[in-house]
């Protein structure tokens, strides 16, 4: 076939159609500065970022990441956490995966779900919550382990229900003077628990608050003194409209919930995990971080992370689009197309 000049422009510019895809991916290594919510997050290996359900706490100036490490080519029979570290929350180093091999004989498909590190600065212990569960979901109990070192090998102490309730999905809070809070889901109650930790973290003290709707994927920041609660739906790994409330102290009373995005949107494909608060030098950001998970090829789950409006007792999820983030002043820059 001869393929005149207009021919061989044509098969070009098809090329890079097809290329594009990778040719955005490529853009996202090298700017180093844009988070893309719901695109695969290569993490310094240039691997997807495996921290799914996760967790973030900062240590000085460095985040740690931790979430379900849910990689294709994970032996069977263990379940991993995944451990990484960042200074600006958009480029991530990974640590390490940390193993845990079934600590309770909770038998062939056992879940380990939403792993939450705390640091106790007192035992210069990091303590790990984790979801713990066989494979129907009906031990529903949470995981302890401990480890010297943010990226050390955690050893599991101990698995109870916290208030001595079912617990199922868990969050982390931790308030600006330093307490942590475990967040857990109680079926039988219908409703989220907000209780305070032991001084060791390695168990809950009280019960702070039960906030009674049947909700999960709890999440809570507390911005400009007042505090906002985040949950979703019951709908297991399908996304549903997500909700928030708020109240002026972590005992409540709550207000009612409302949804946090248009309905019909279902929280843009995403469910709640945590909401990370950056205090810079100009402003505050909370970031909405949620999962996108995908039930049937877990490893290719993705993050949806946006800023969110907040504030005088509202919260809104805007409609997902790249941004940036400056740590050090707070600020955030959403790309408008
Ligand atoms: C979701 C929950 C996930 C996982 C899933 C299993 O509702 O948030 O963490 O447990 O159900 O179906």
């Amino acid at each position: 076939m001869h393929i005149n000049s207009f021919n061989l422009r044509t098969v070009l510019l098809l090329i890079m159609v097809l290329l594009m895809p990778a040719i955005s991916l490529i853009a996202q290594k090298k700017d180093g500065k844009t988070i893309y919510p719901g695109a695969v997050w290569p993490d310094n290996r240039g691997n997807p970022i495996q921290a799914h359900g996760g967790g973030i706490i900062r240590l000085g100036s460095t985040y740690y990441w931790f979430g379900e490490y849910r990689a294709k080519d994970n032996p069977p029979g263990y379940r991993y956490v995944g451990c990484y570290s960042s200074k600006d929350l958009v480029n991530w180093t990974f640590l390490k995966r940390i193993q845990f091999s079934d600590p309770e004989n909770l038998g062939a498909g056992w879940v380990l779900e939403r792993p939450k590190v705390y640091y106790n600065e007192k035992t210069k212990k990091f303590v790990m919550y984790m979801h713990l569960d066989d494979r129907s979901y009906k031990f529903a109990r949470v995981g302890v382990a401990v480890s010297d070192k943010v990226d050390g090998d955690y050893q599991f102490v101990k698995s109870f229900r916290p208030l001595g309730l079912e617990s199922r999905d868990i969050g982390q809070f931790i308030d600006d003077d330093g307490s942590c809070y475990l967040i857990f889901e109680s079926r039988p109650t219908r409703g989220f628990y907000i209780a305070r930790l032991s001084d060791d973290y390695l168990d809950v003290a009280e019960q702070t608050c039960f906030i009674s709707a049947p909700l999960e994927g709890g999440a809570i920041v507390q911005y400009n003194g007042l505090y906002y609660a985040i949950g979703s739906a019951m709908t297991g790994w399908n996304p549903n409209p997500n909700k928030f409330a708020t109240a002026e102290s972590l005992k409540g009373p709550w207000s009612e919930f409302t949804n946090i995005a248009p309905p019909e949107k279902n929280t843009y494909g995403s469910q709640s995990t945590m909401l990370i608060k950056v205090t810079g030098s100009k402003d505050t950001t909370v970031i909405f971080m949620g999962d996108q998970w995908k039930p049937s090829t877990q490893w290719d789950s993705r993050y949806l992370w946006m800023p969110v409006e907040i504030g005088d007792g509202k919260l809104r999820l805007p409609e997902p689009k790249p941004w940036k983030l400056n740590i050090k002043t707070g600020e955030v820059k959403i790309e408008n197309n």
